[in-house]
């Protein structure tokens, strides 16, 4: 029998501490911070934080050292894949985010592989996704190994719902498989993404894109000669259909979540993949997709129109649910655009 209310866990000491705004809120959000404010000292949960690291450590030593209060999370988070012999080490922090933060990993020999990226979730992700709920329409909730919950998916939407410590980690396995399986289907597809090697609890191990000295850049800080940004655009339009014929959709897509390097631009960052026929706004989170691709190429000197692409990209594939006049459809889109915006949270749209 699974339990609902298991107590606090110890990432939320942990989010505690790591949050830099802790302790610190003023004005009316106070009182519901401090309600989070653990019971026990910050030097109490600290040195259980440095217990909890001895009993994962065993022997995972790293080159990169992380903060105090990153190192158990970190360890943890990476262990099953140094246990199963896919990474040594690791190397350096690639780029820390709020959400999640990615490594650079040393590959084990015997896997033949070269540097890989670790993405770690930071568990208080997967408490406080606004935007959760419009991504989870119409997608069957996925359990560790990436496959559907099946008979268990009627319990499992319940914890989800109920938000409970086991229903936030059902949560958590689901988003973070959808990015994994995603990824592999678009790998396996010929697409441009990093190659995916192996998903754990919580973070997925790919291959890095980038060398020794630098990681490859996202793609909105990067200015391309004319040429070079017709030719991406038209990579990154090919990436979008290559997932739409998977019946997916990324989500989030954007000159942020674009790797440049090698003349080529990866997609990367899916965990909120939609079903192109199962989510009711599909058709309007592909338009935004195509409106934020098309709005860093056409500051590169691409003709995008980004209205007549995602409609032509969406006929395609889902013919004969849309009819409907065009003009009429445009207008909709509109009132759709400023609702997702509003469910996505200001903090993403404006990334
Ligand atoms: N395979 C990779 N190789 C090199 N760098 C990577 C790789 N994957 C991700 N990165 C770097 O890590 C950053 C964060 O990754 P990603 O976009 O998947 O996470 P995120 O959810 O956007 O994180 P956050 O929102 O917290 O920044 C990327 O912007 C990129 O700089
Ligand atoms: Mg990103």
């Amino acid at each position: 029998m699974v339990q609902d209310d298991v107590p606090i866990d110890k990432y939320e000491l942990y989010e505690a501490l790591f949050d830099p705004e802790w302790g610190e809120l003023v004005g009316p959000q106070r009182n519901r911070k401090a309600n989070h404010k653990p019971k026990k000292s910050r030097g109490e949960i600290l040195a259980e934080l440095a217990d909890d690291l001895s009993d994962v450590e065993m022997g995972f030593n790293t080159t990169y050292q992380p903060s105090k209060h990153e190192q158990g999370w970190l360890l943890e988070s990476l262990w099953t894949f140094y246990d199963e012999g896919l990474i040594t080490d690791v190397l350096a922090m690639v780029k820390g985010g709020k959400e999640a933060s990615v490594y650079l990993c040393e590959p084990h020999p015997a896997t033949g592989l070269g540097l890989l990226a670790a993405k770690v979730y930071r568990p208080r992700m997967f408490r406080n996704l606004r935007n959760d709920a419009m991504y989870r329409q119409g997608r069957e909730i996925l359990v560790a190994g990436g496959n559907p919950a099946g008979r268990d998916s009627g319990y499992l939407e319940r914890a989800i719902r109920s938000g409970s410590a086991f229903g936030q980690q059902a949560a958590h396995t689901s988003w973070l498989m959808y990015e994994f399986t995603a990824m592999e289907q678009l790998y396996q597809a010929g697409g441009a993404v990093p190659r995916p090697i192996h998903a754990s609890e919580n973070a997925i191990l790919m291959s890095y894109i980038g060398d020794e000295f630098m990681a490859a850049p996202t793609l909105n800080t990067v200015n391309l000669e004319r040429d070079e940004a017709e030719r991406l655009f038209h990579e990154v339009l090919h990436n979008v259909d290559l997932l739409l014929q998977h019946d997916l959709i990324h989500g989030d897509l954007s000159a942020y979540n674009l790797l440049y390097w090698g003349g080529e631009a990866l997609l990367i960052d899916f965990p909120q993949v939609v079903n192109l026929h199962n989510n009711p706004k599909a058709r309007f989170i592909l338009r935004r997709d195509i409106q934020r691709v098309c709005d860093y190429f056409s500051g590169q000197g691409v003709a995008c129109n980004a209205g007549a692409l995602s409609h032509e990209l969406w006929r395609r594939y889902v013919p004969e649910l849309h009819p409907e006049d065009r003009a009429a459809d445009e207008s909709r889109l509109e009132a759709m655009l400023a609702e997702i915006a509003e469910e996505s949270g200001a903090h993403r749209v404006a990334a």
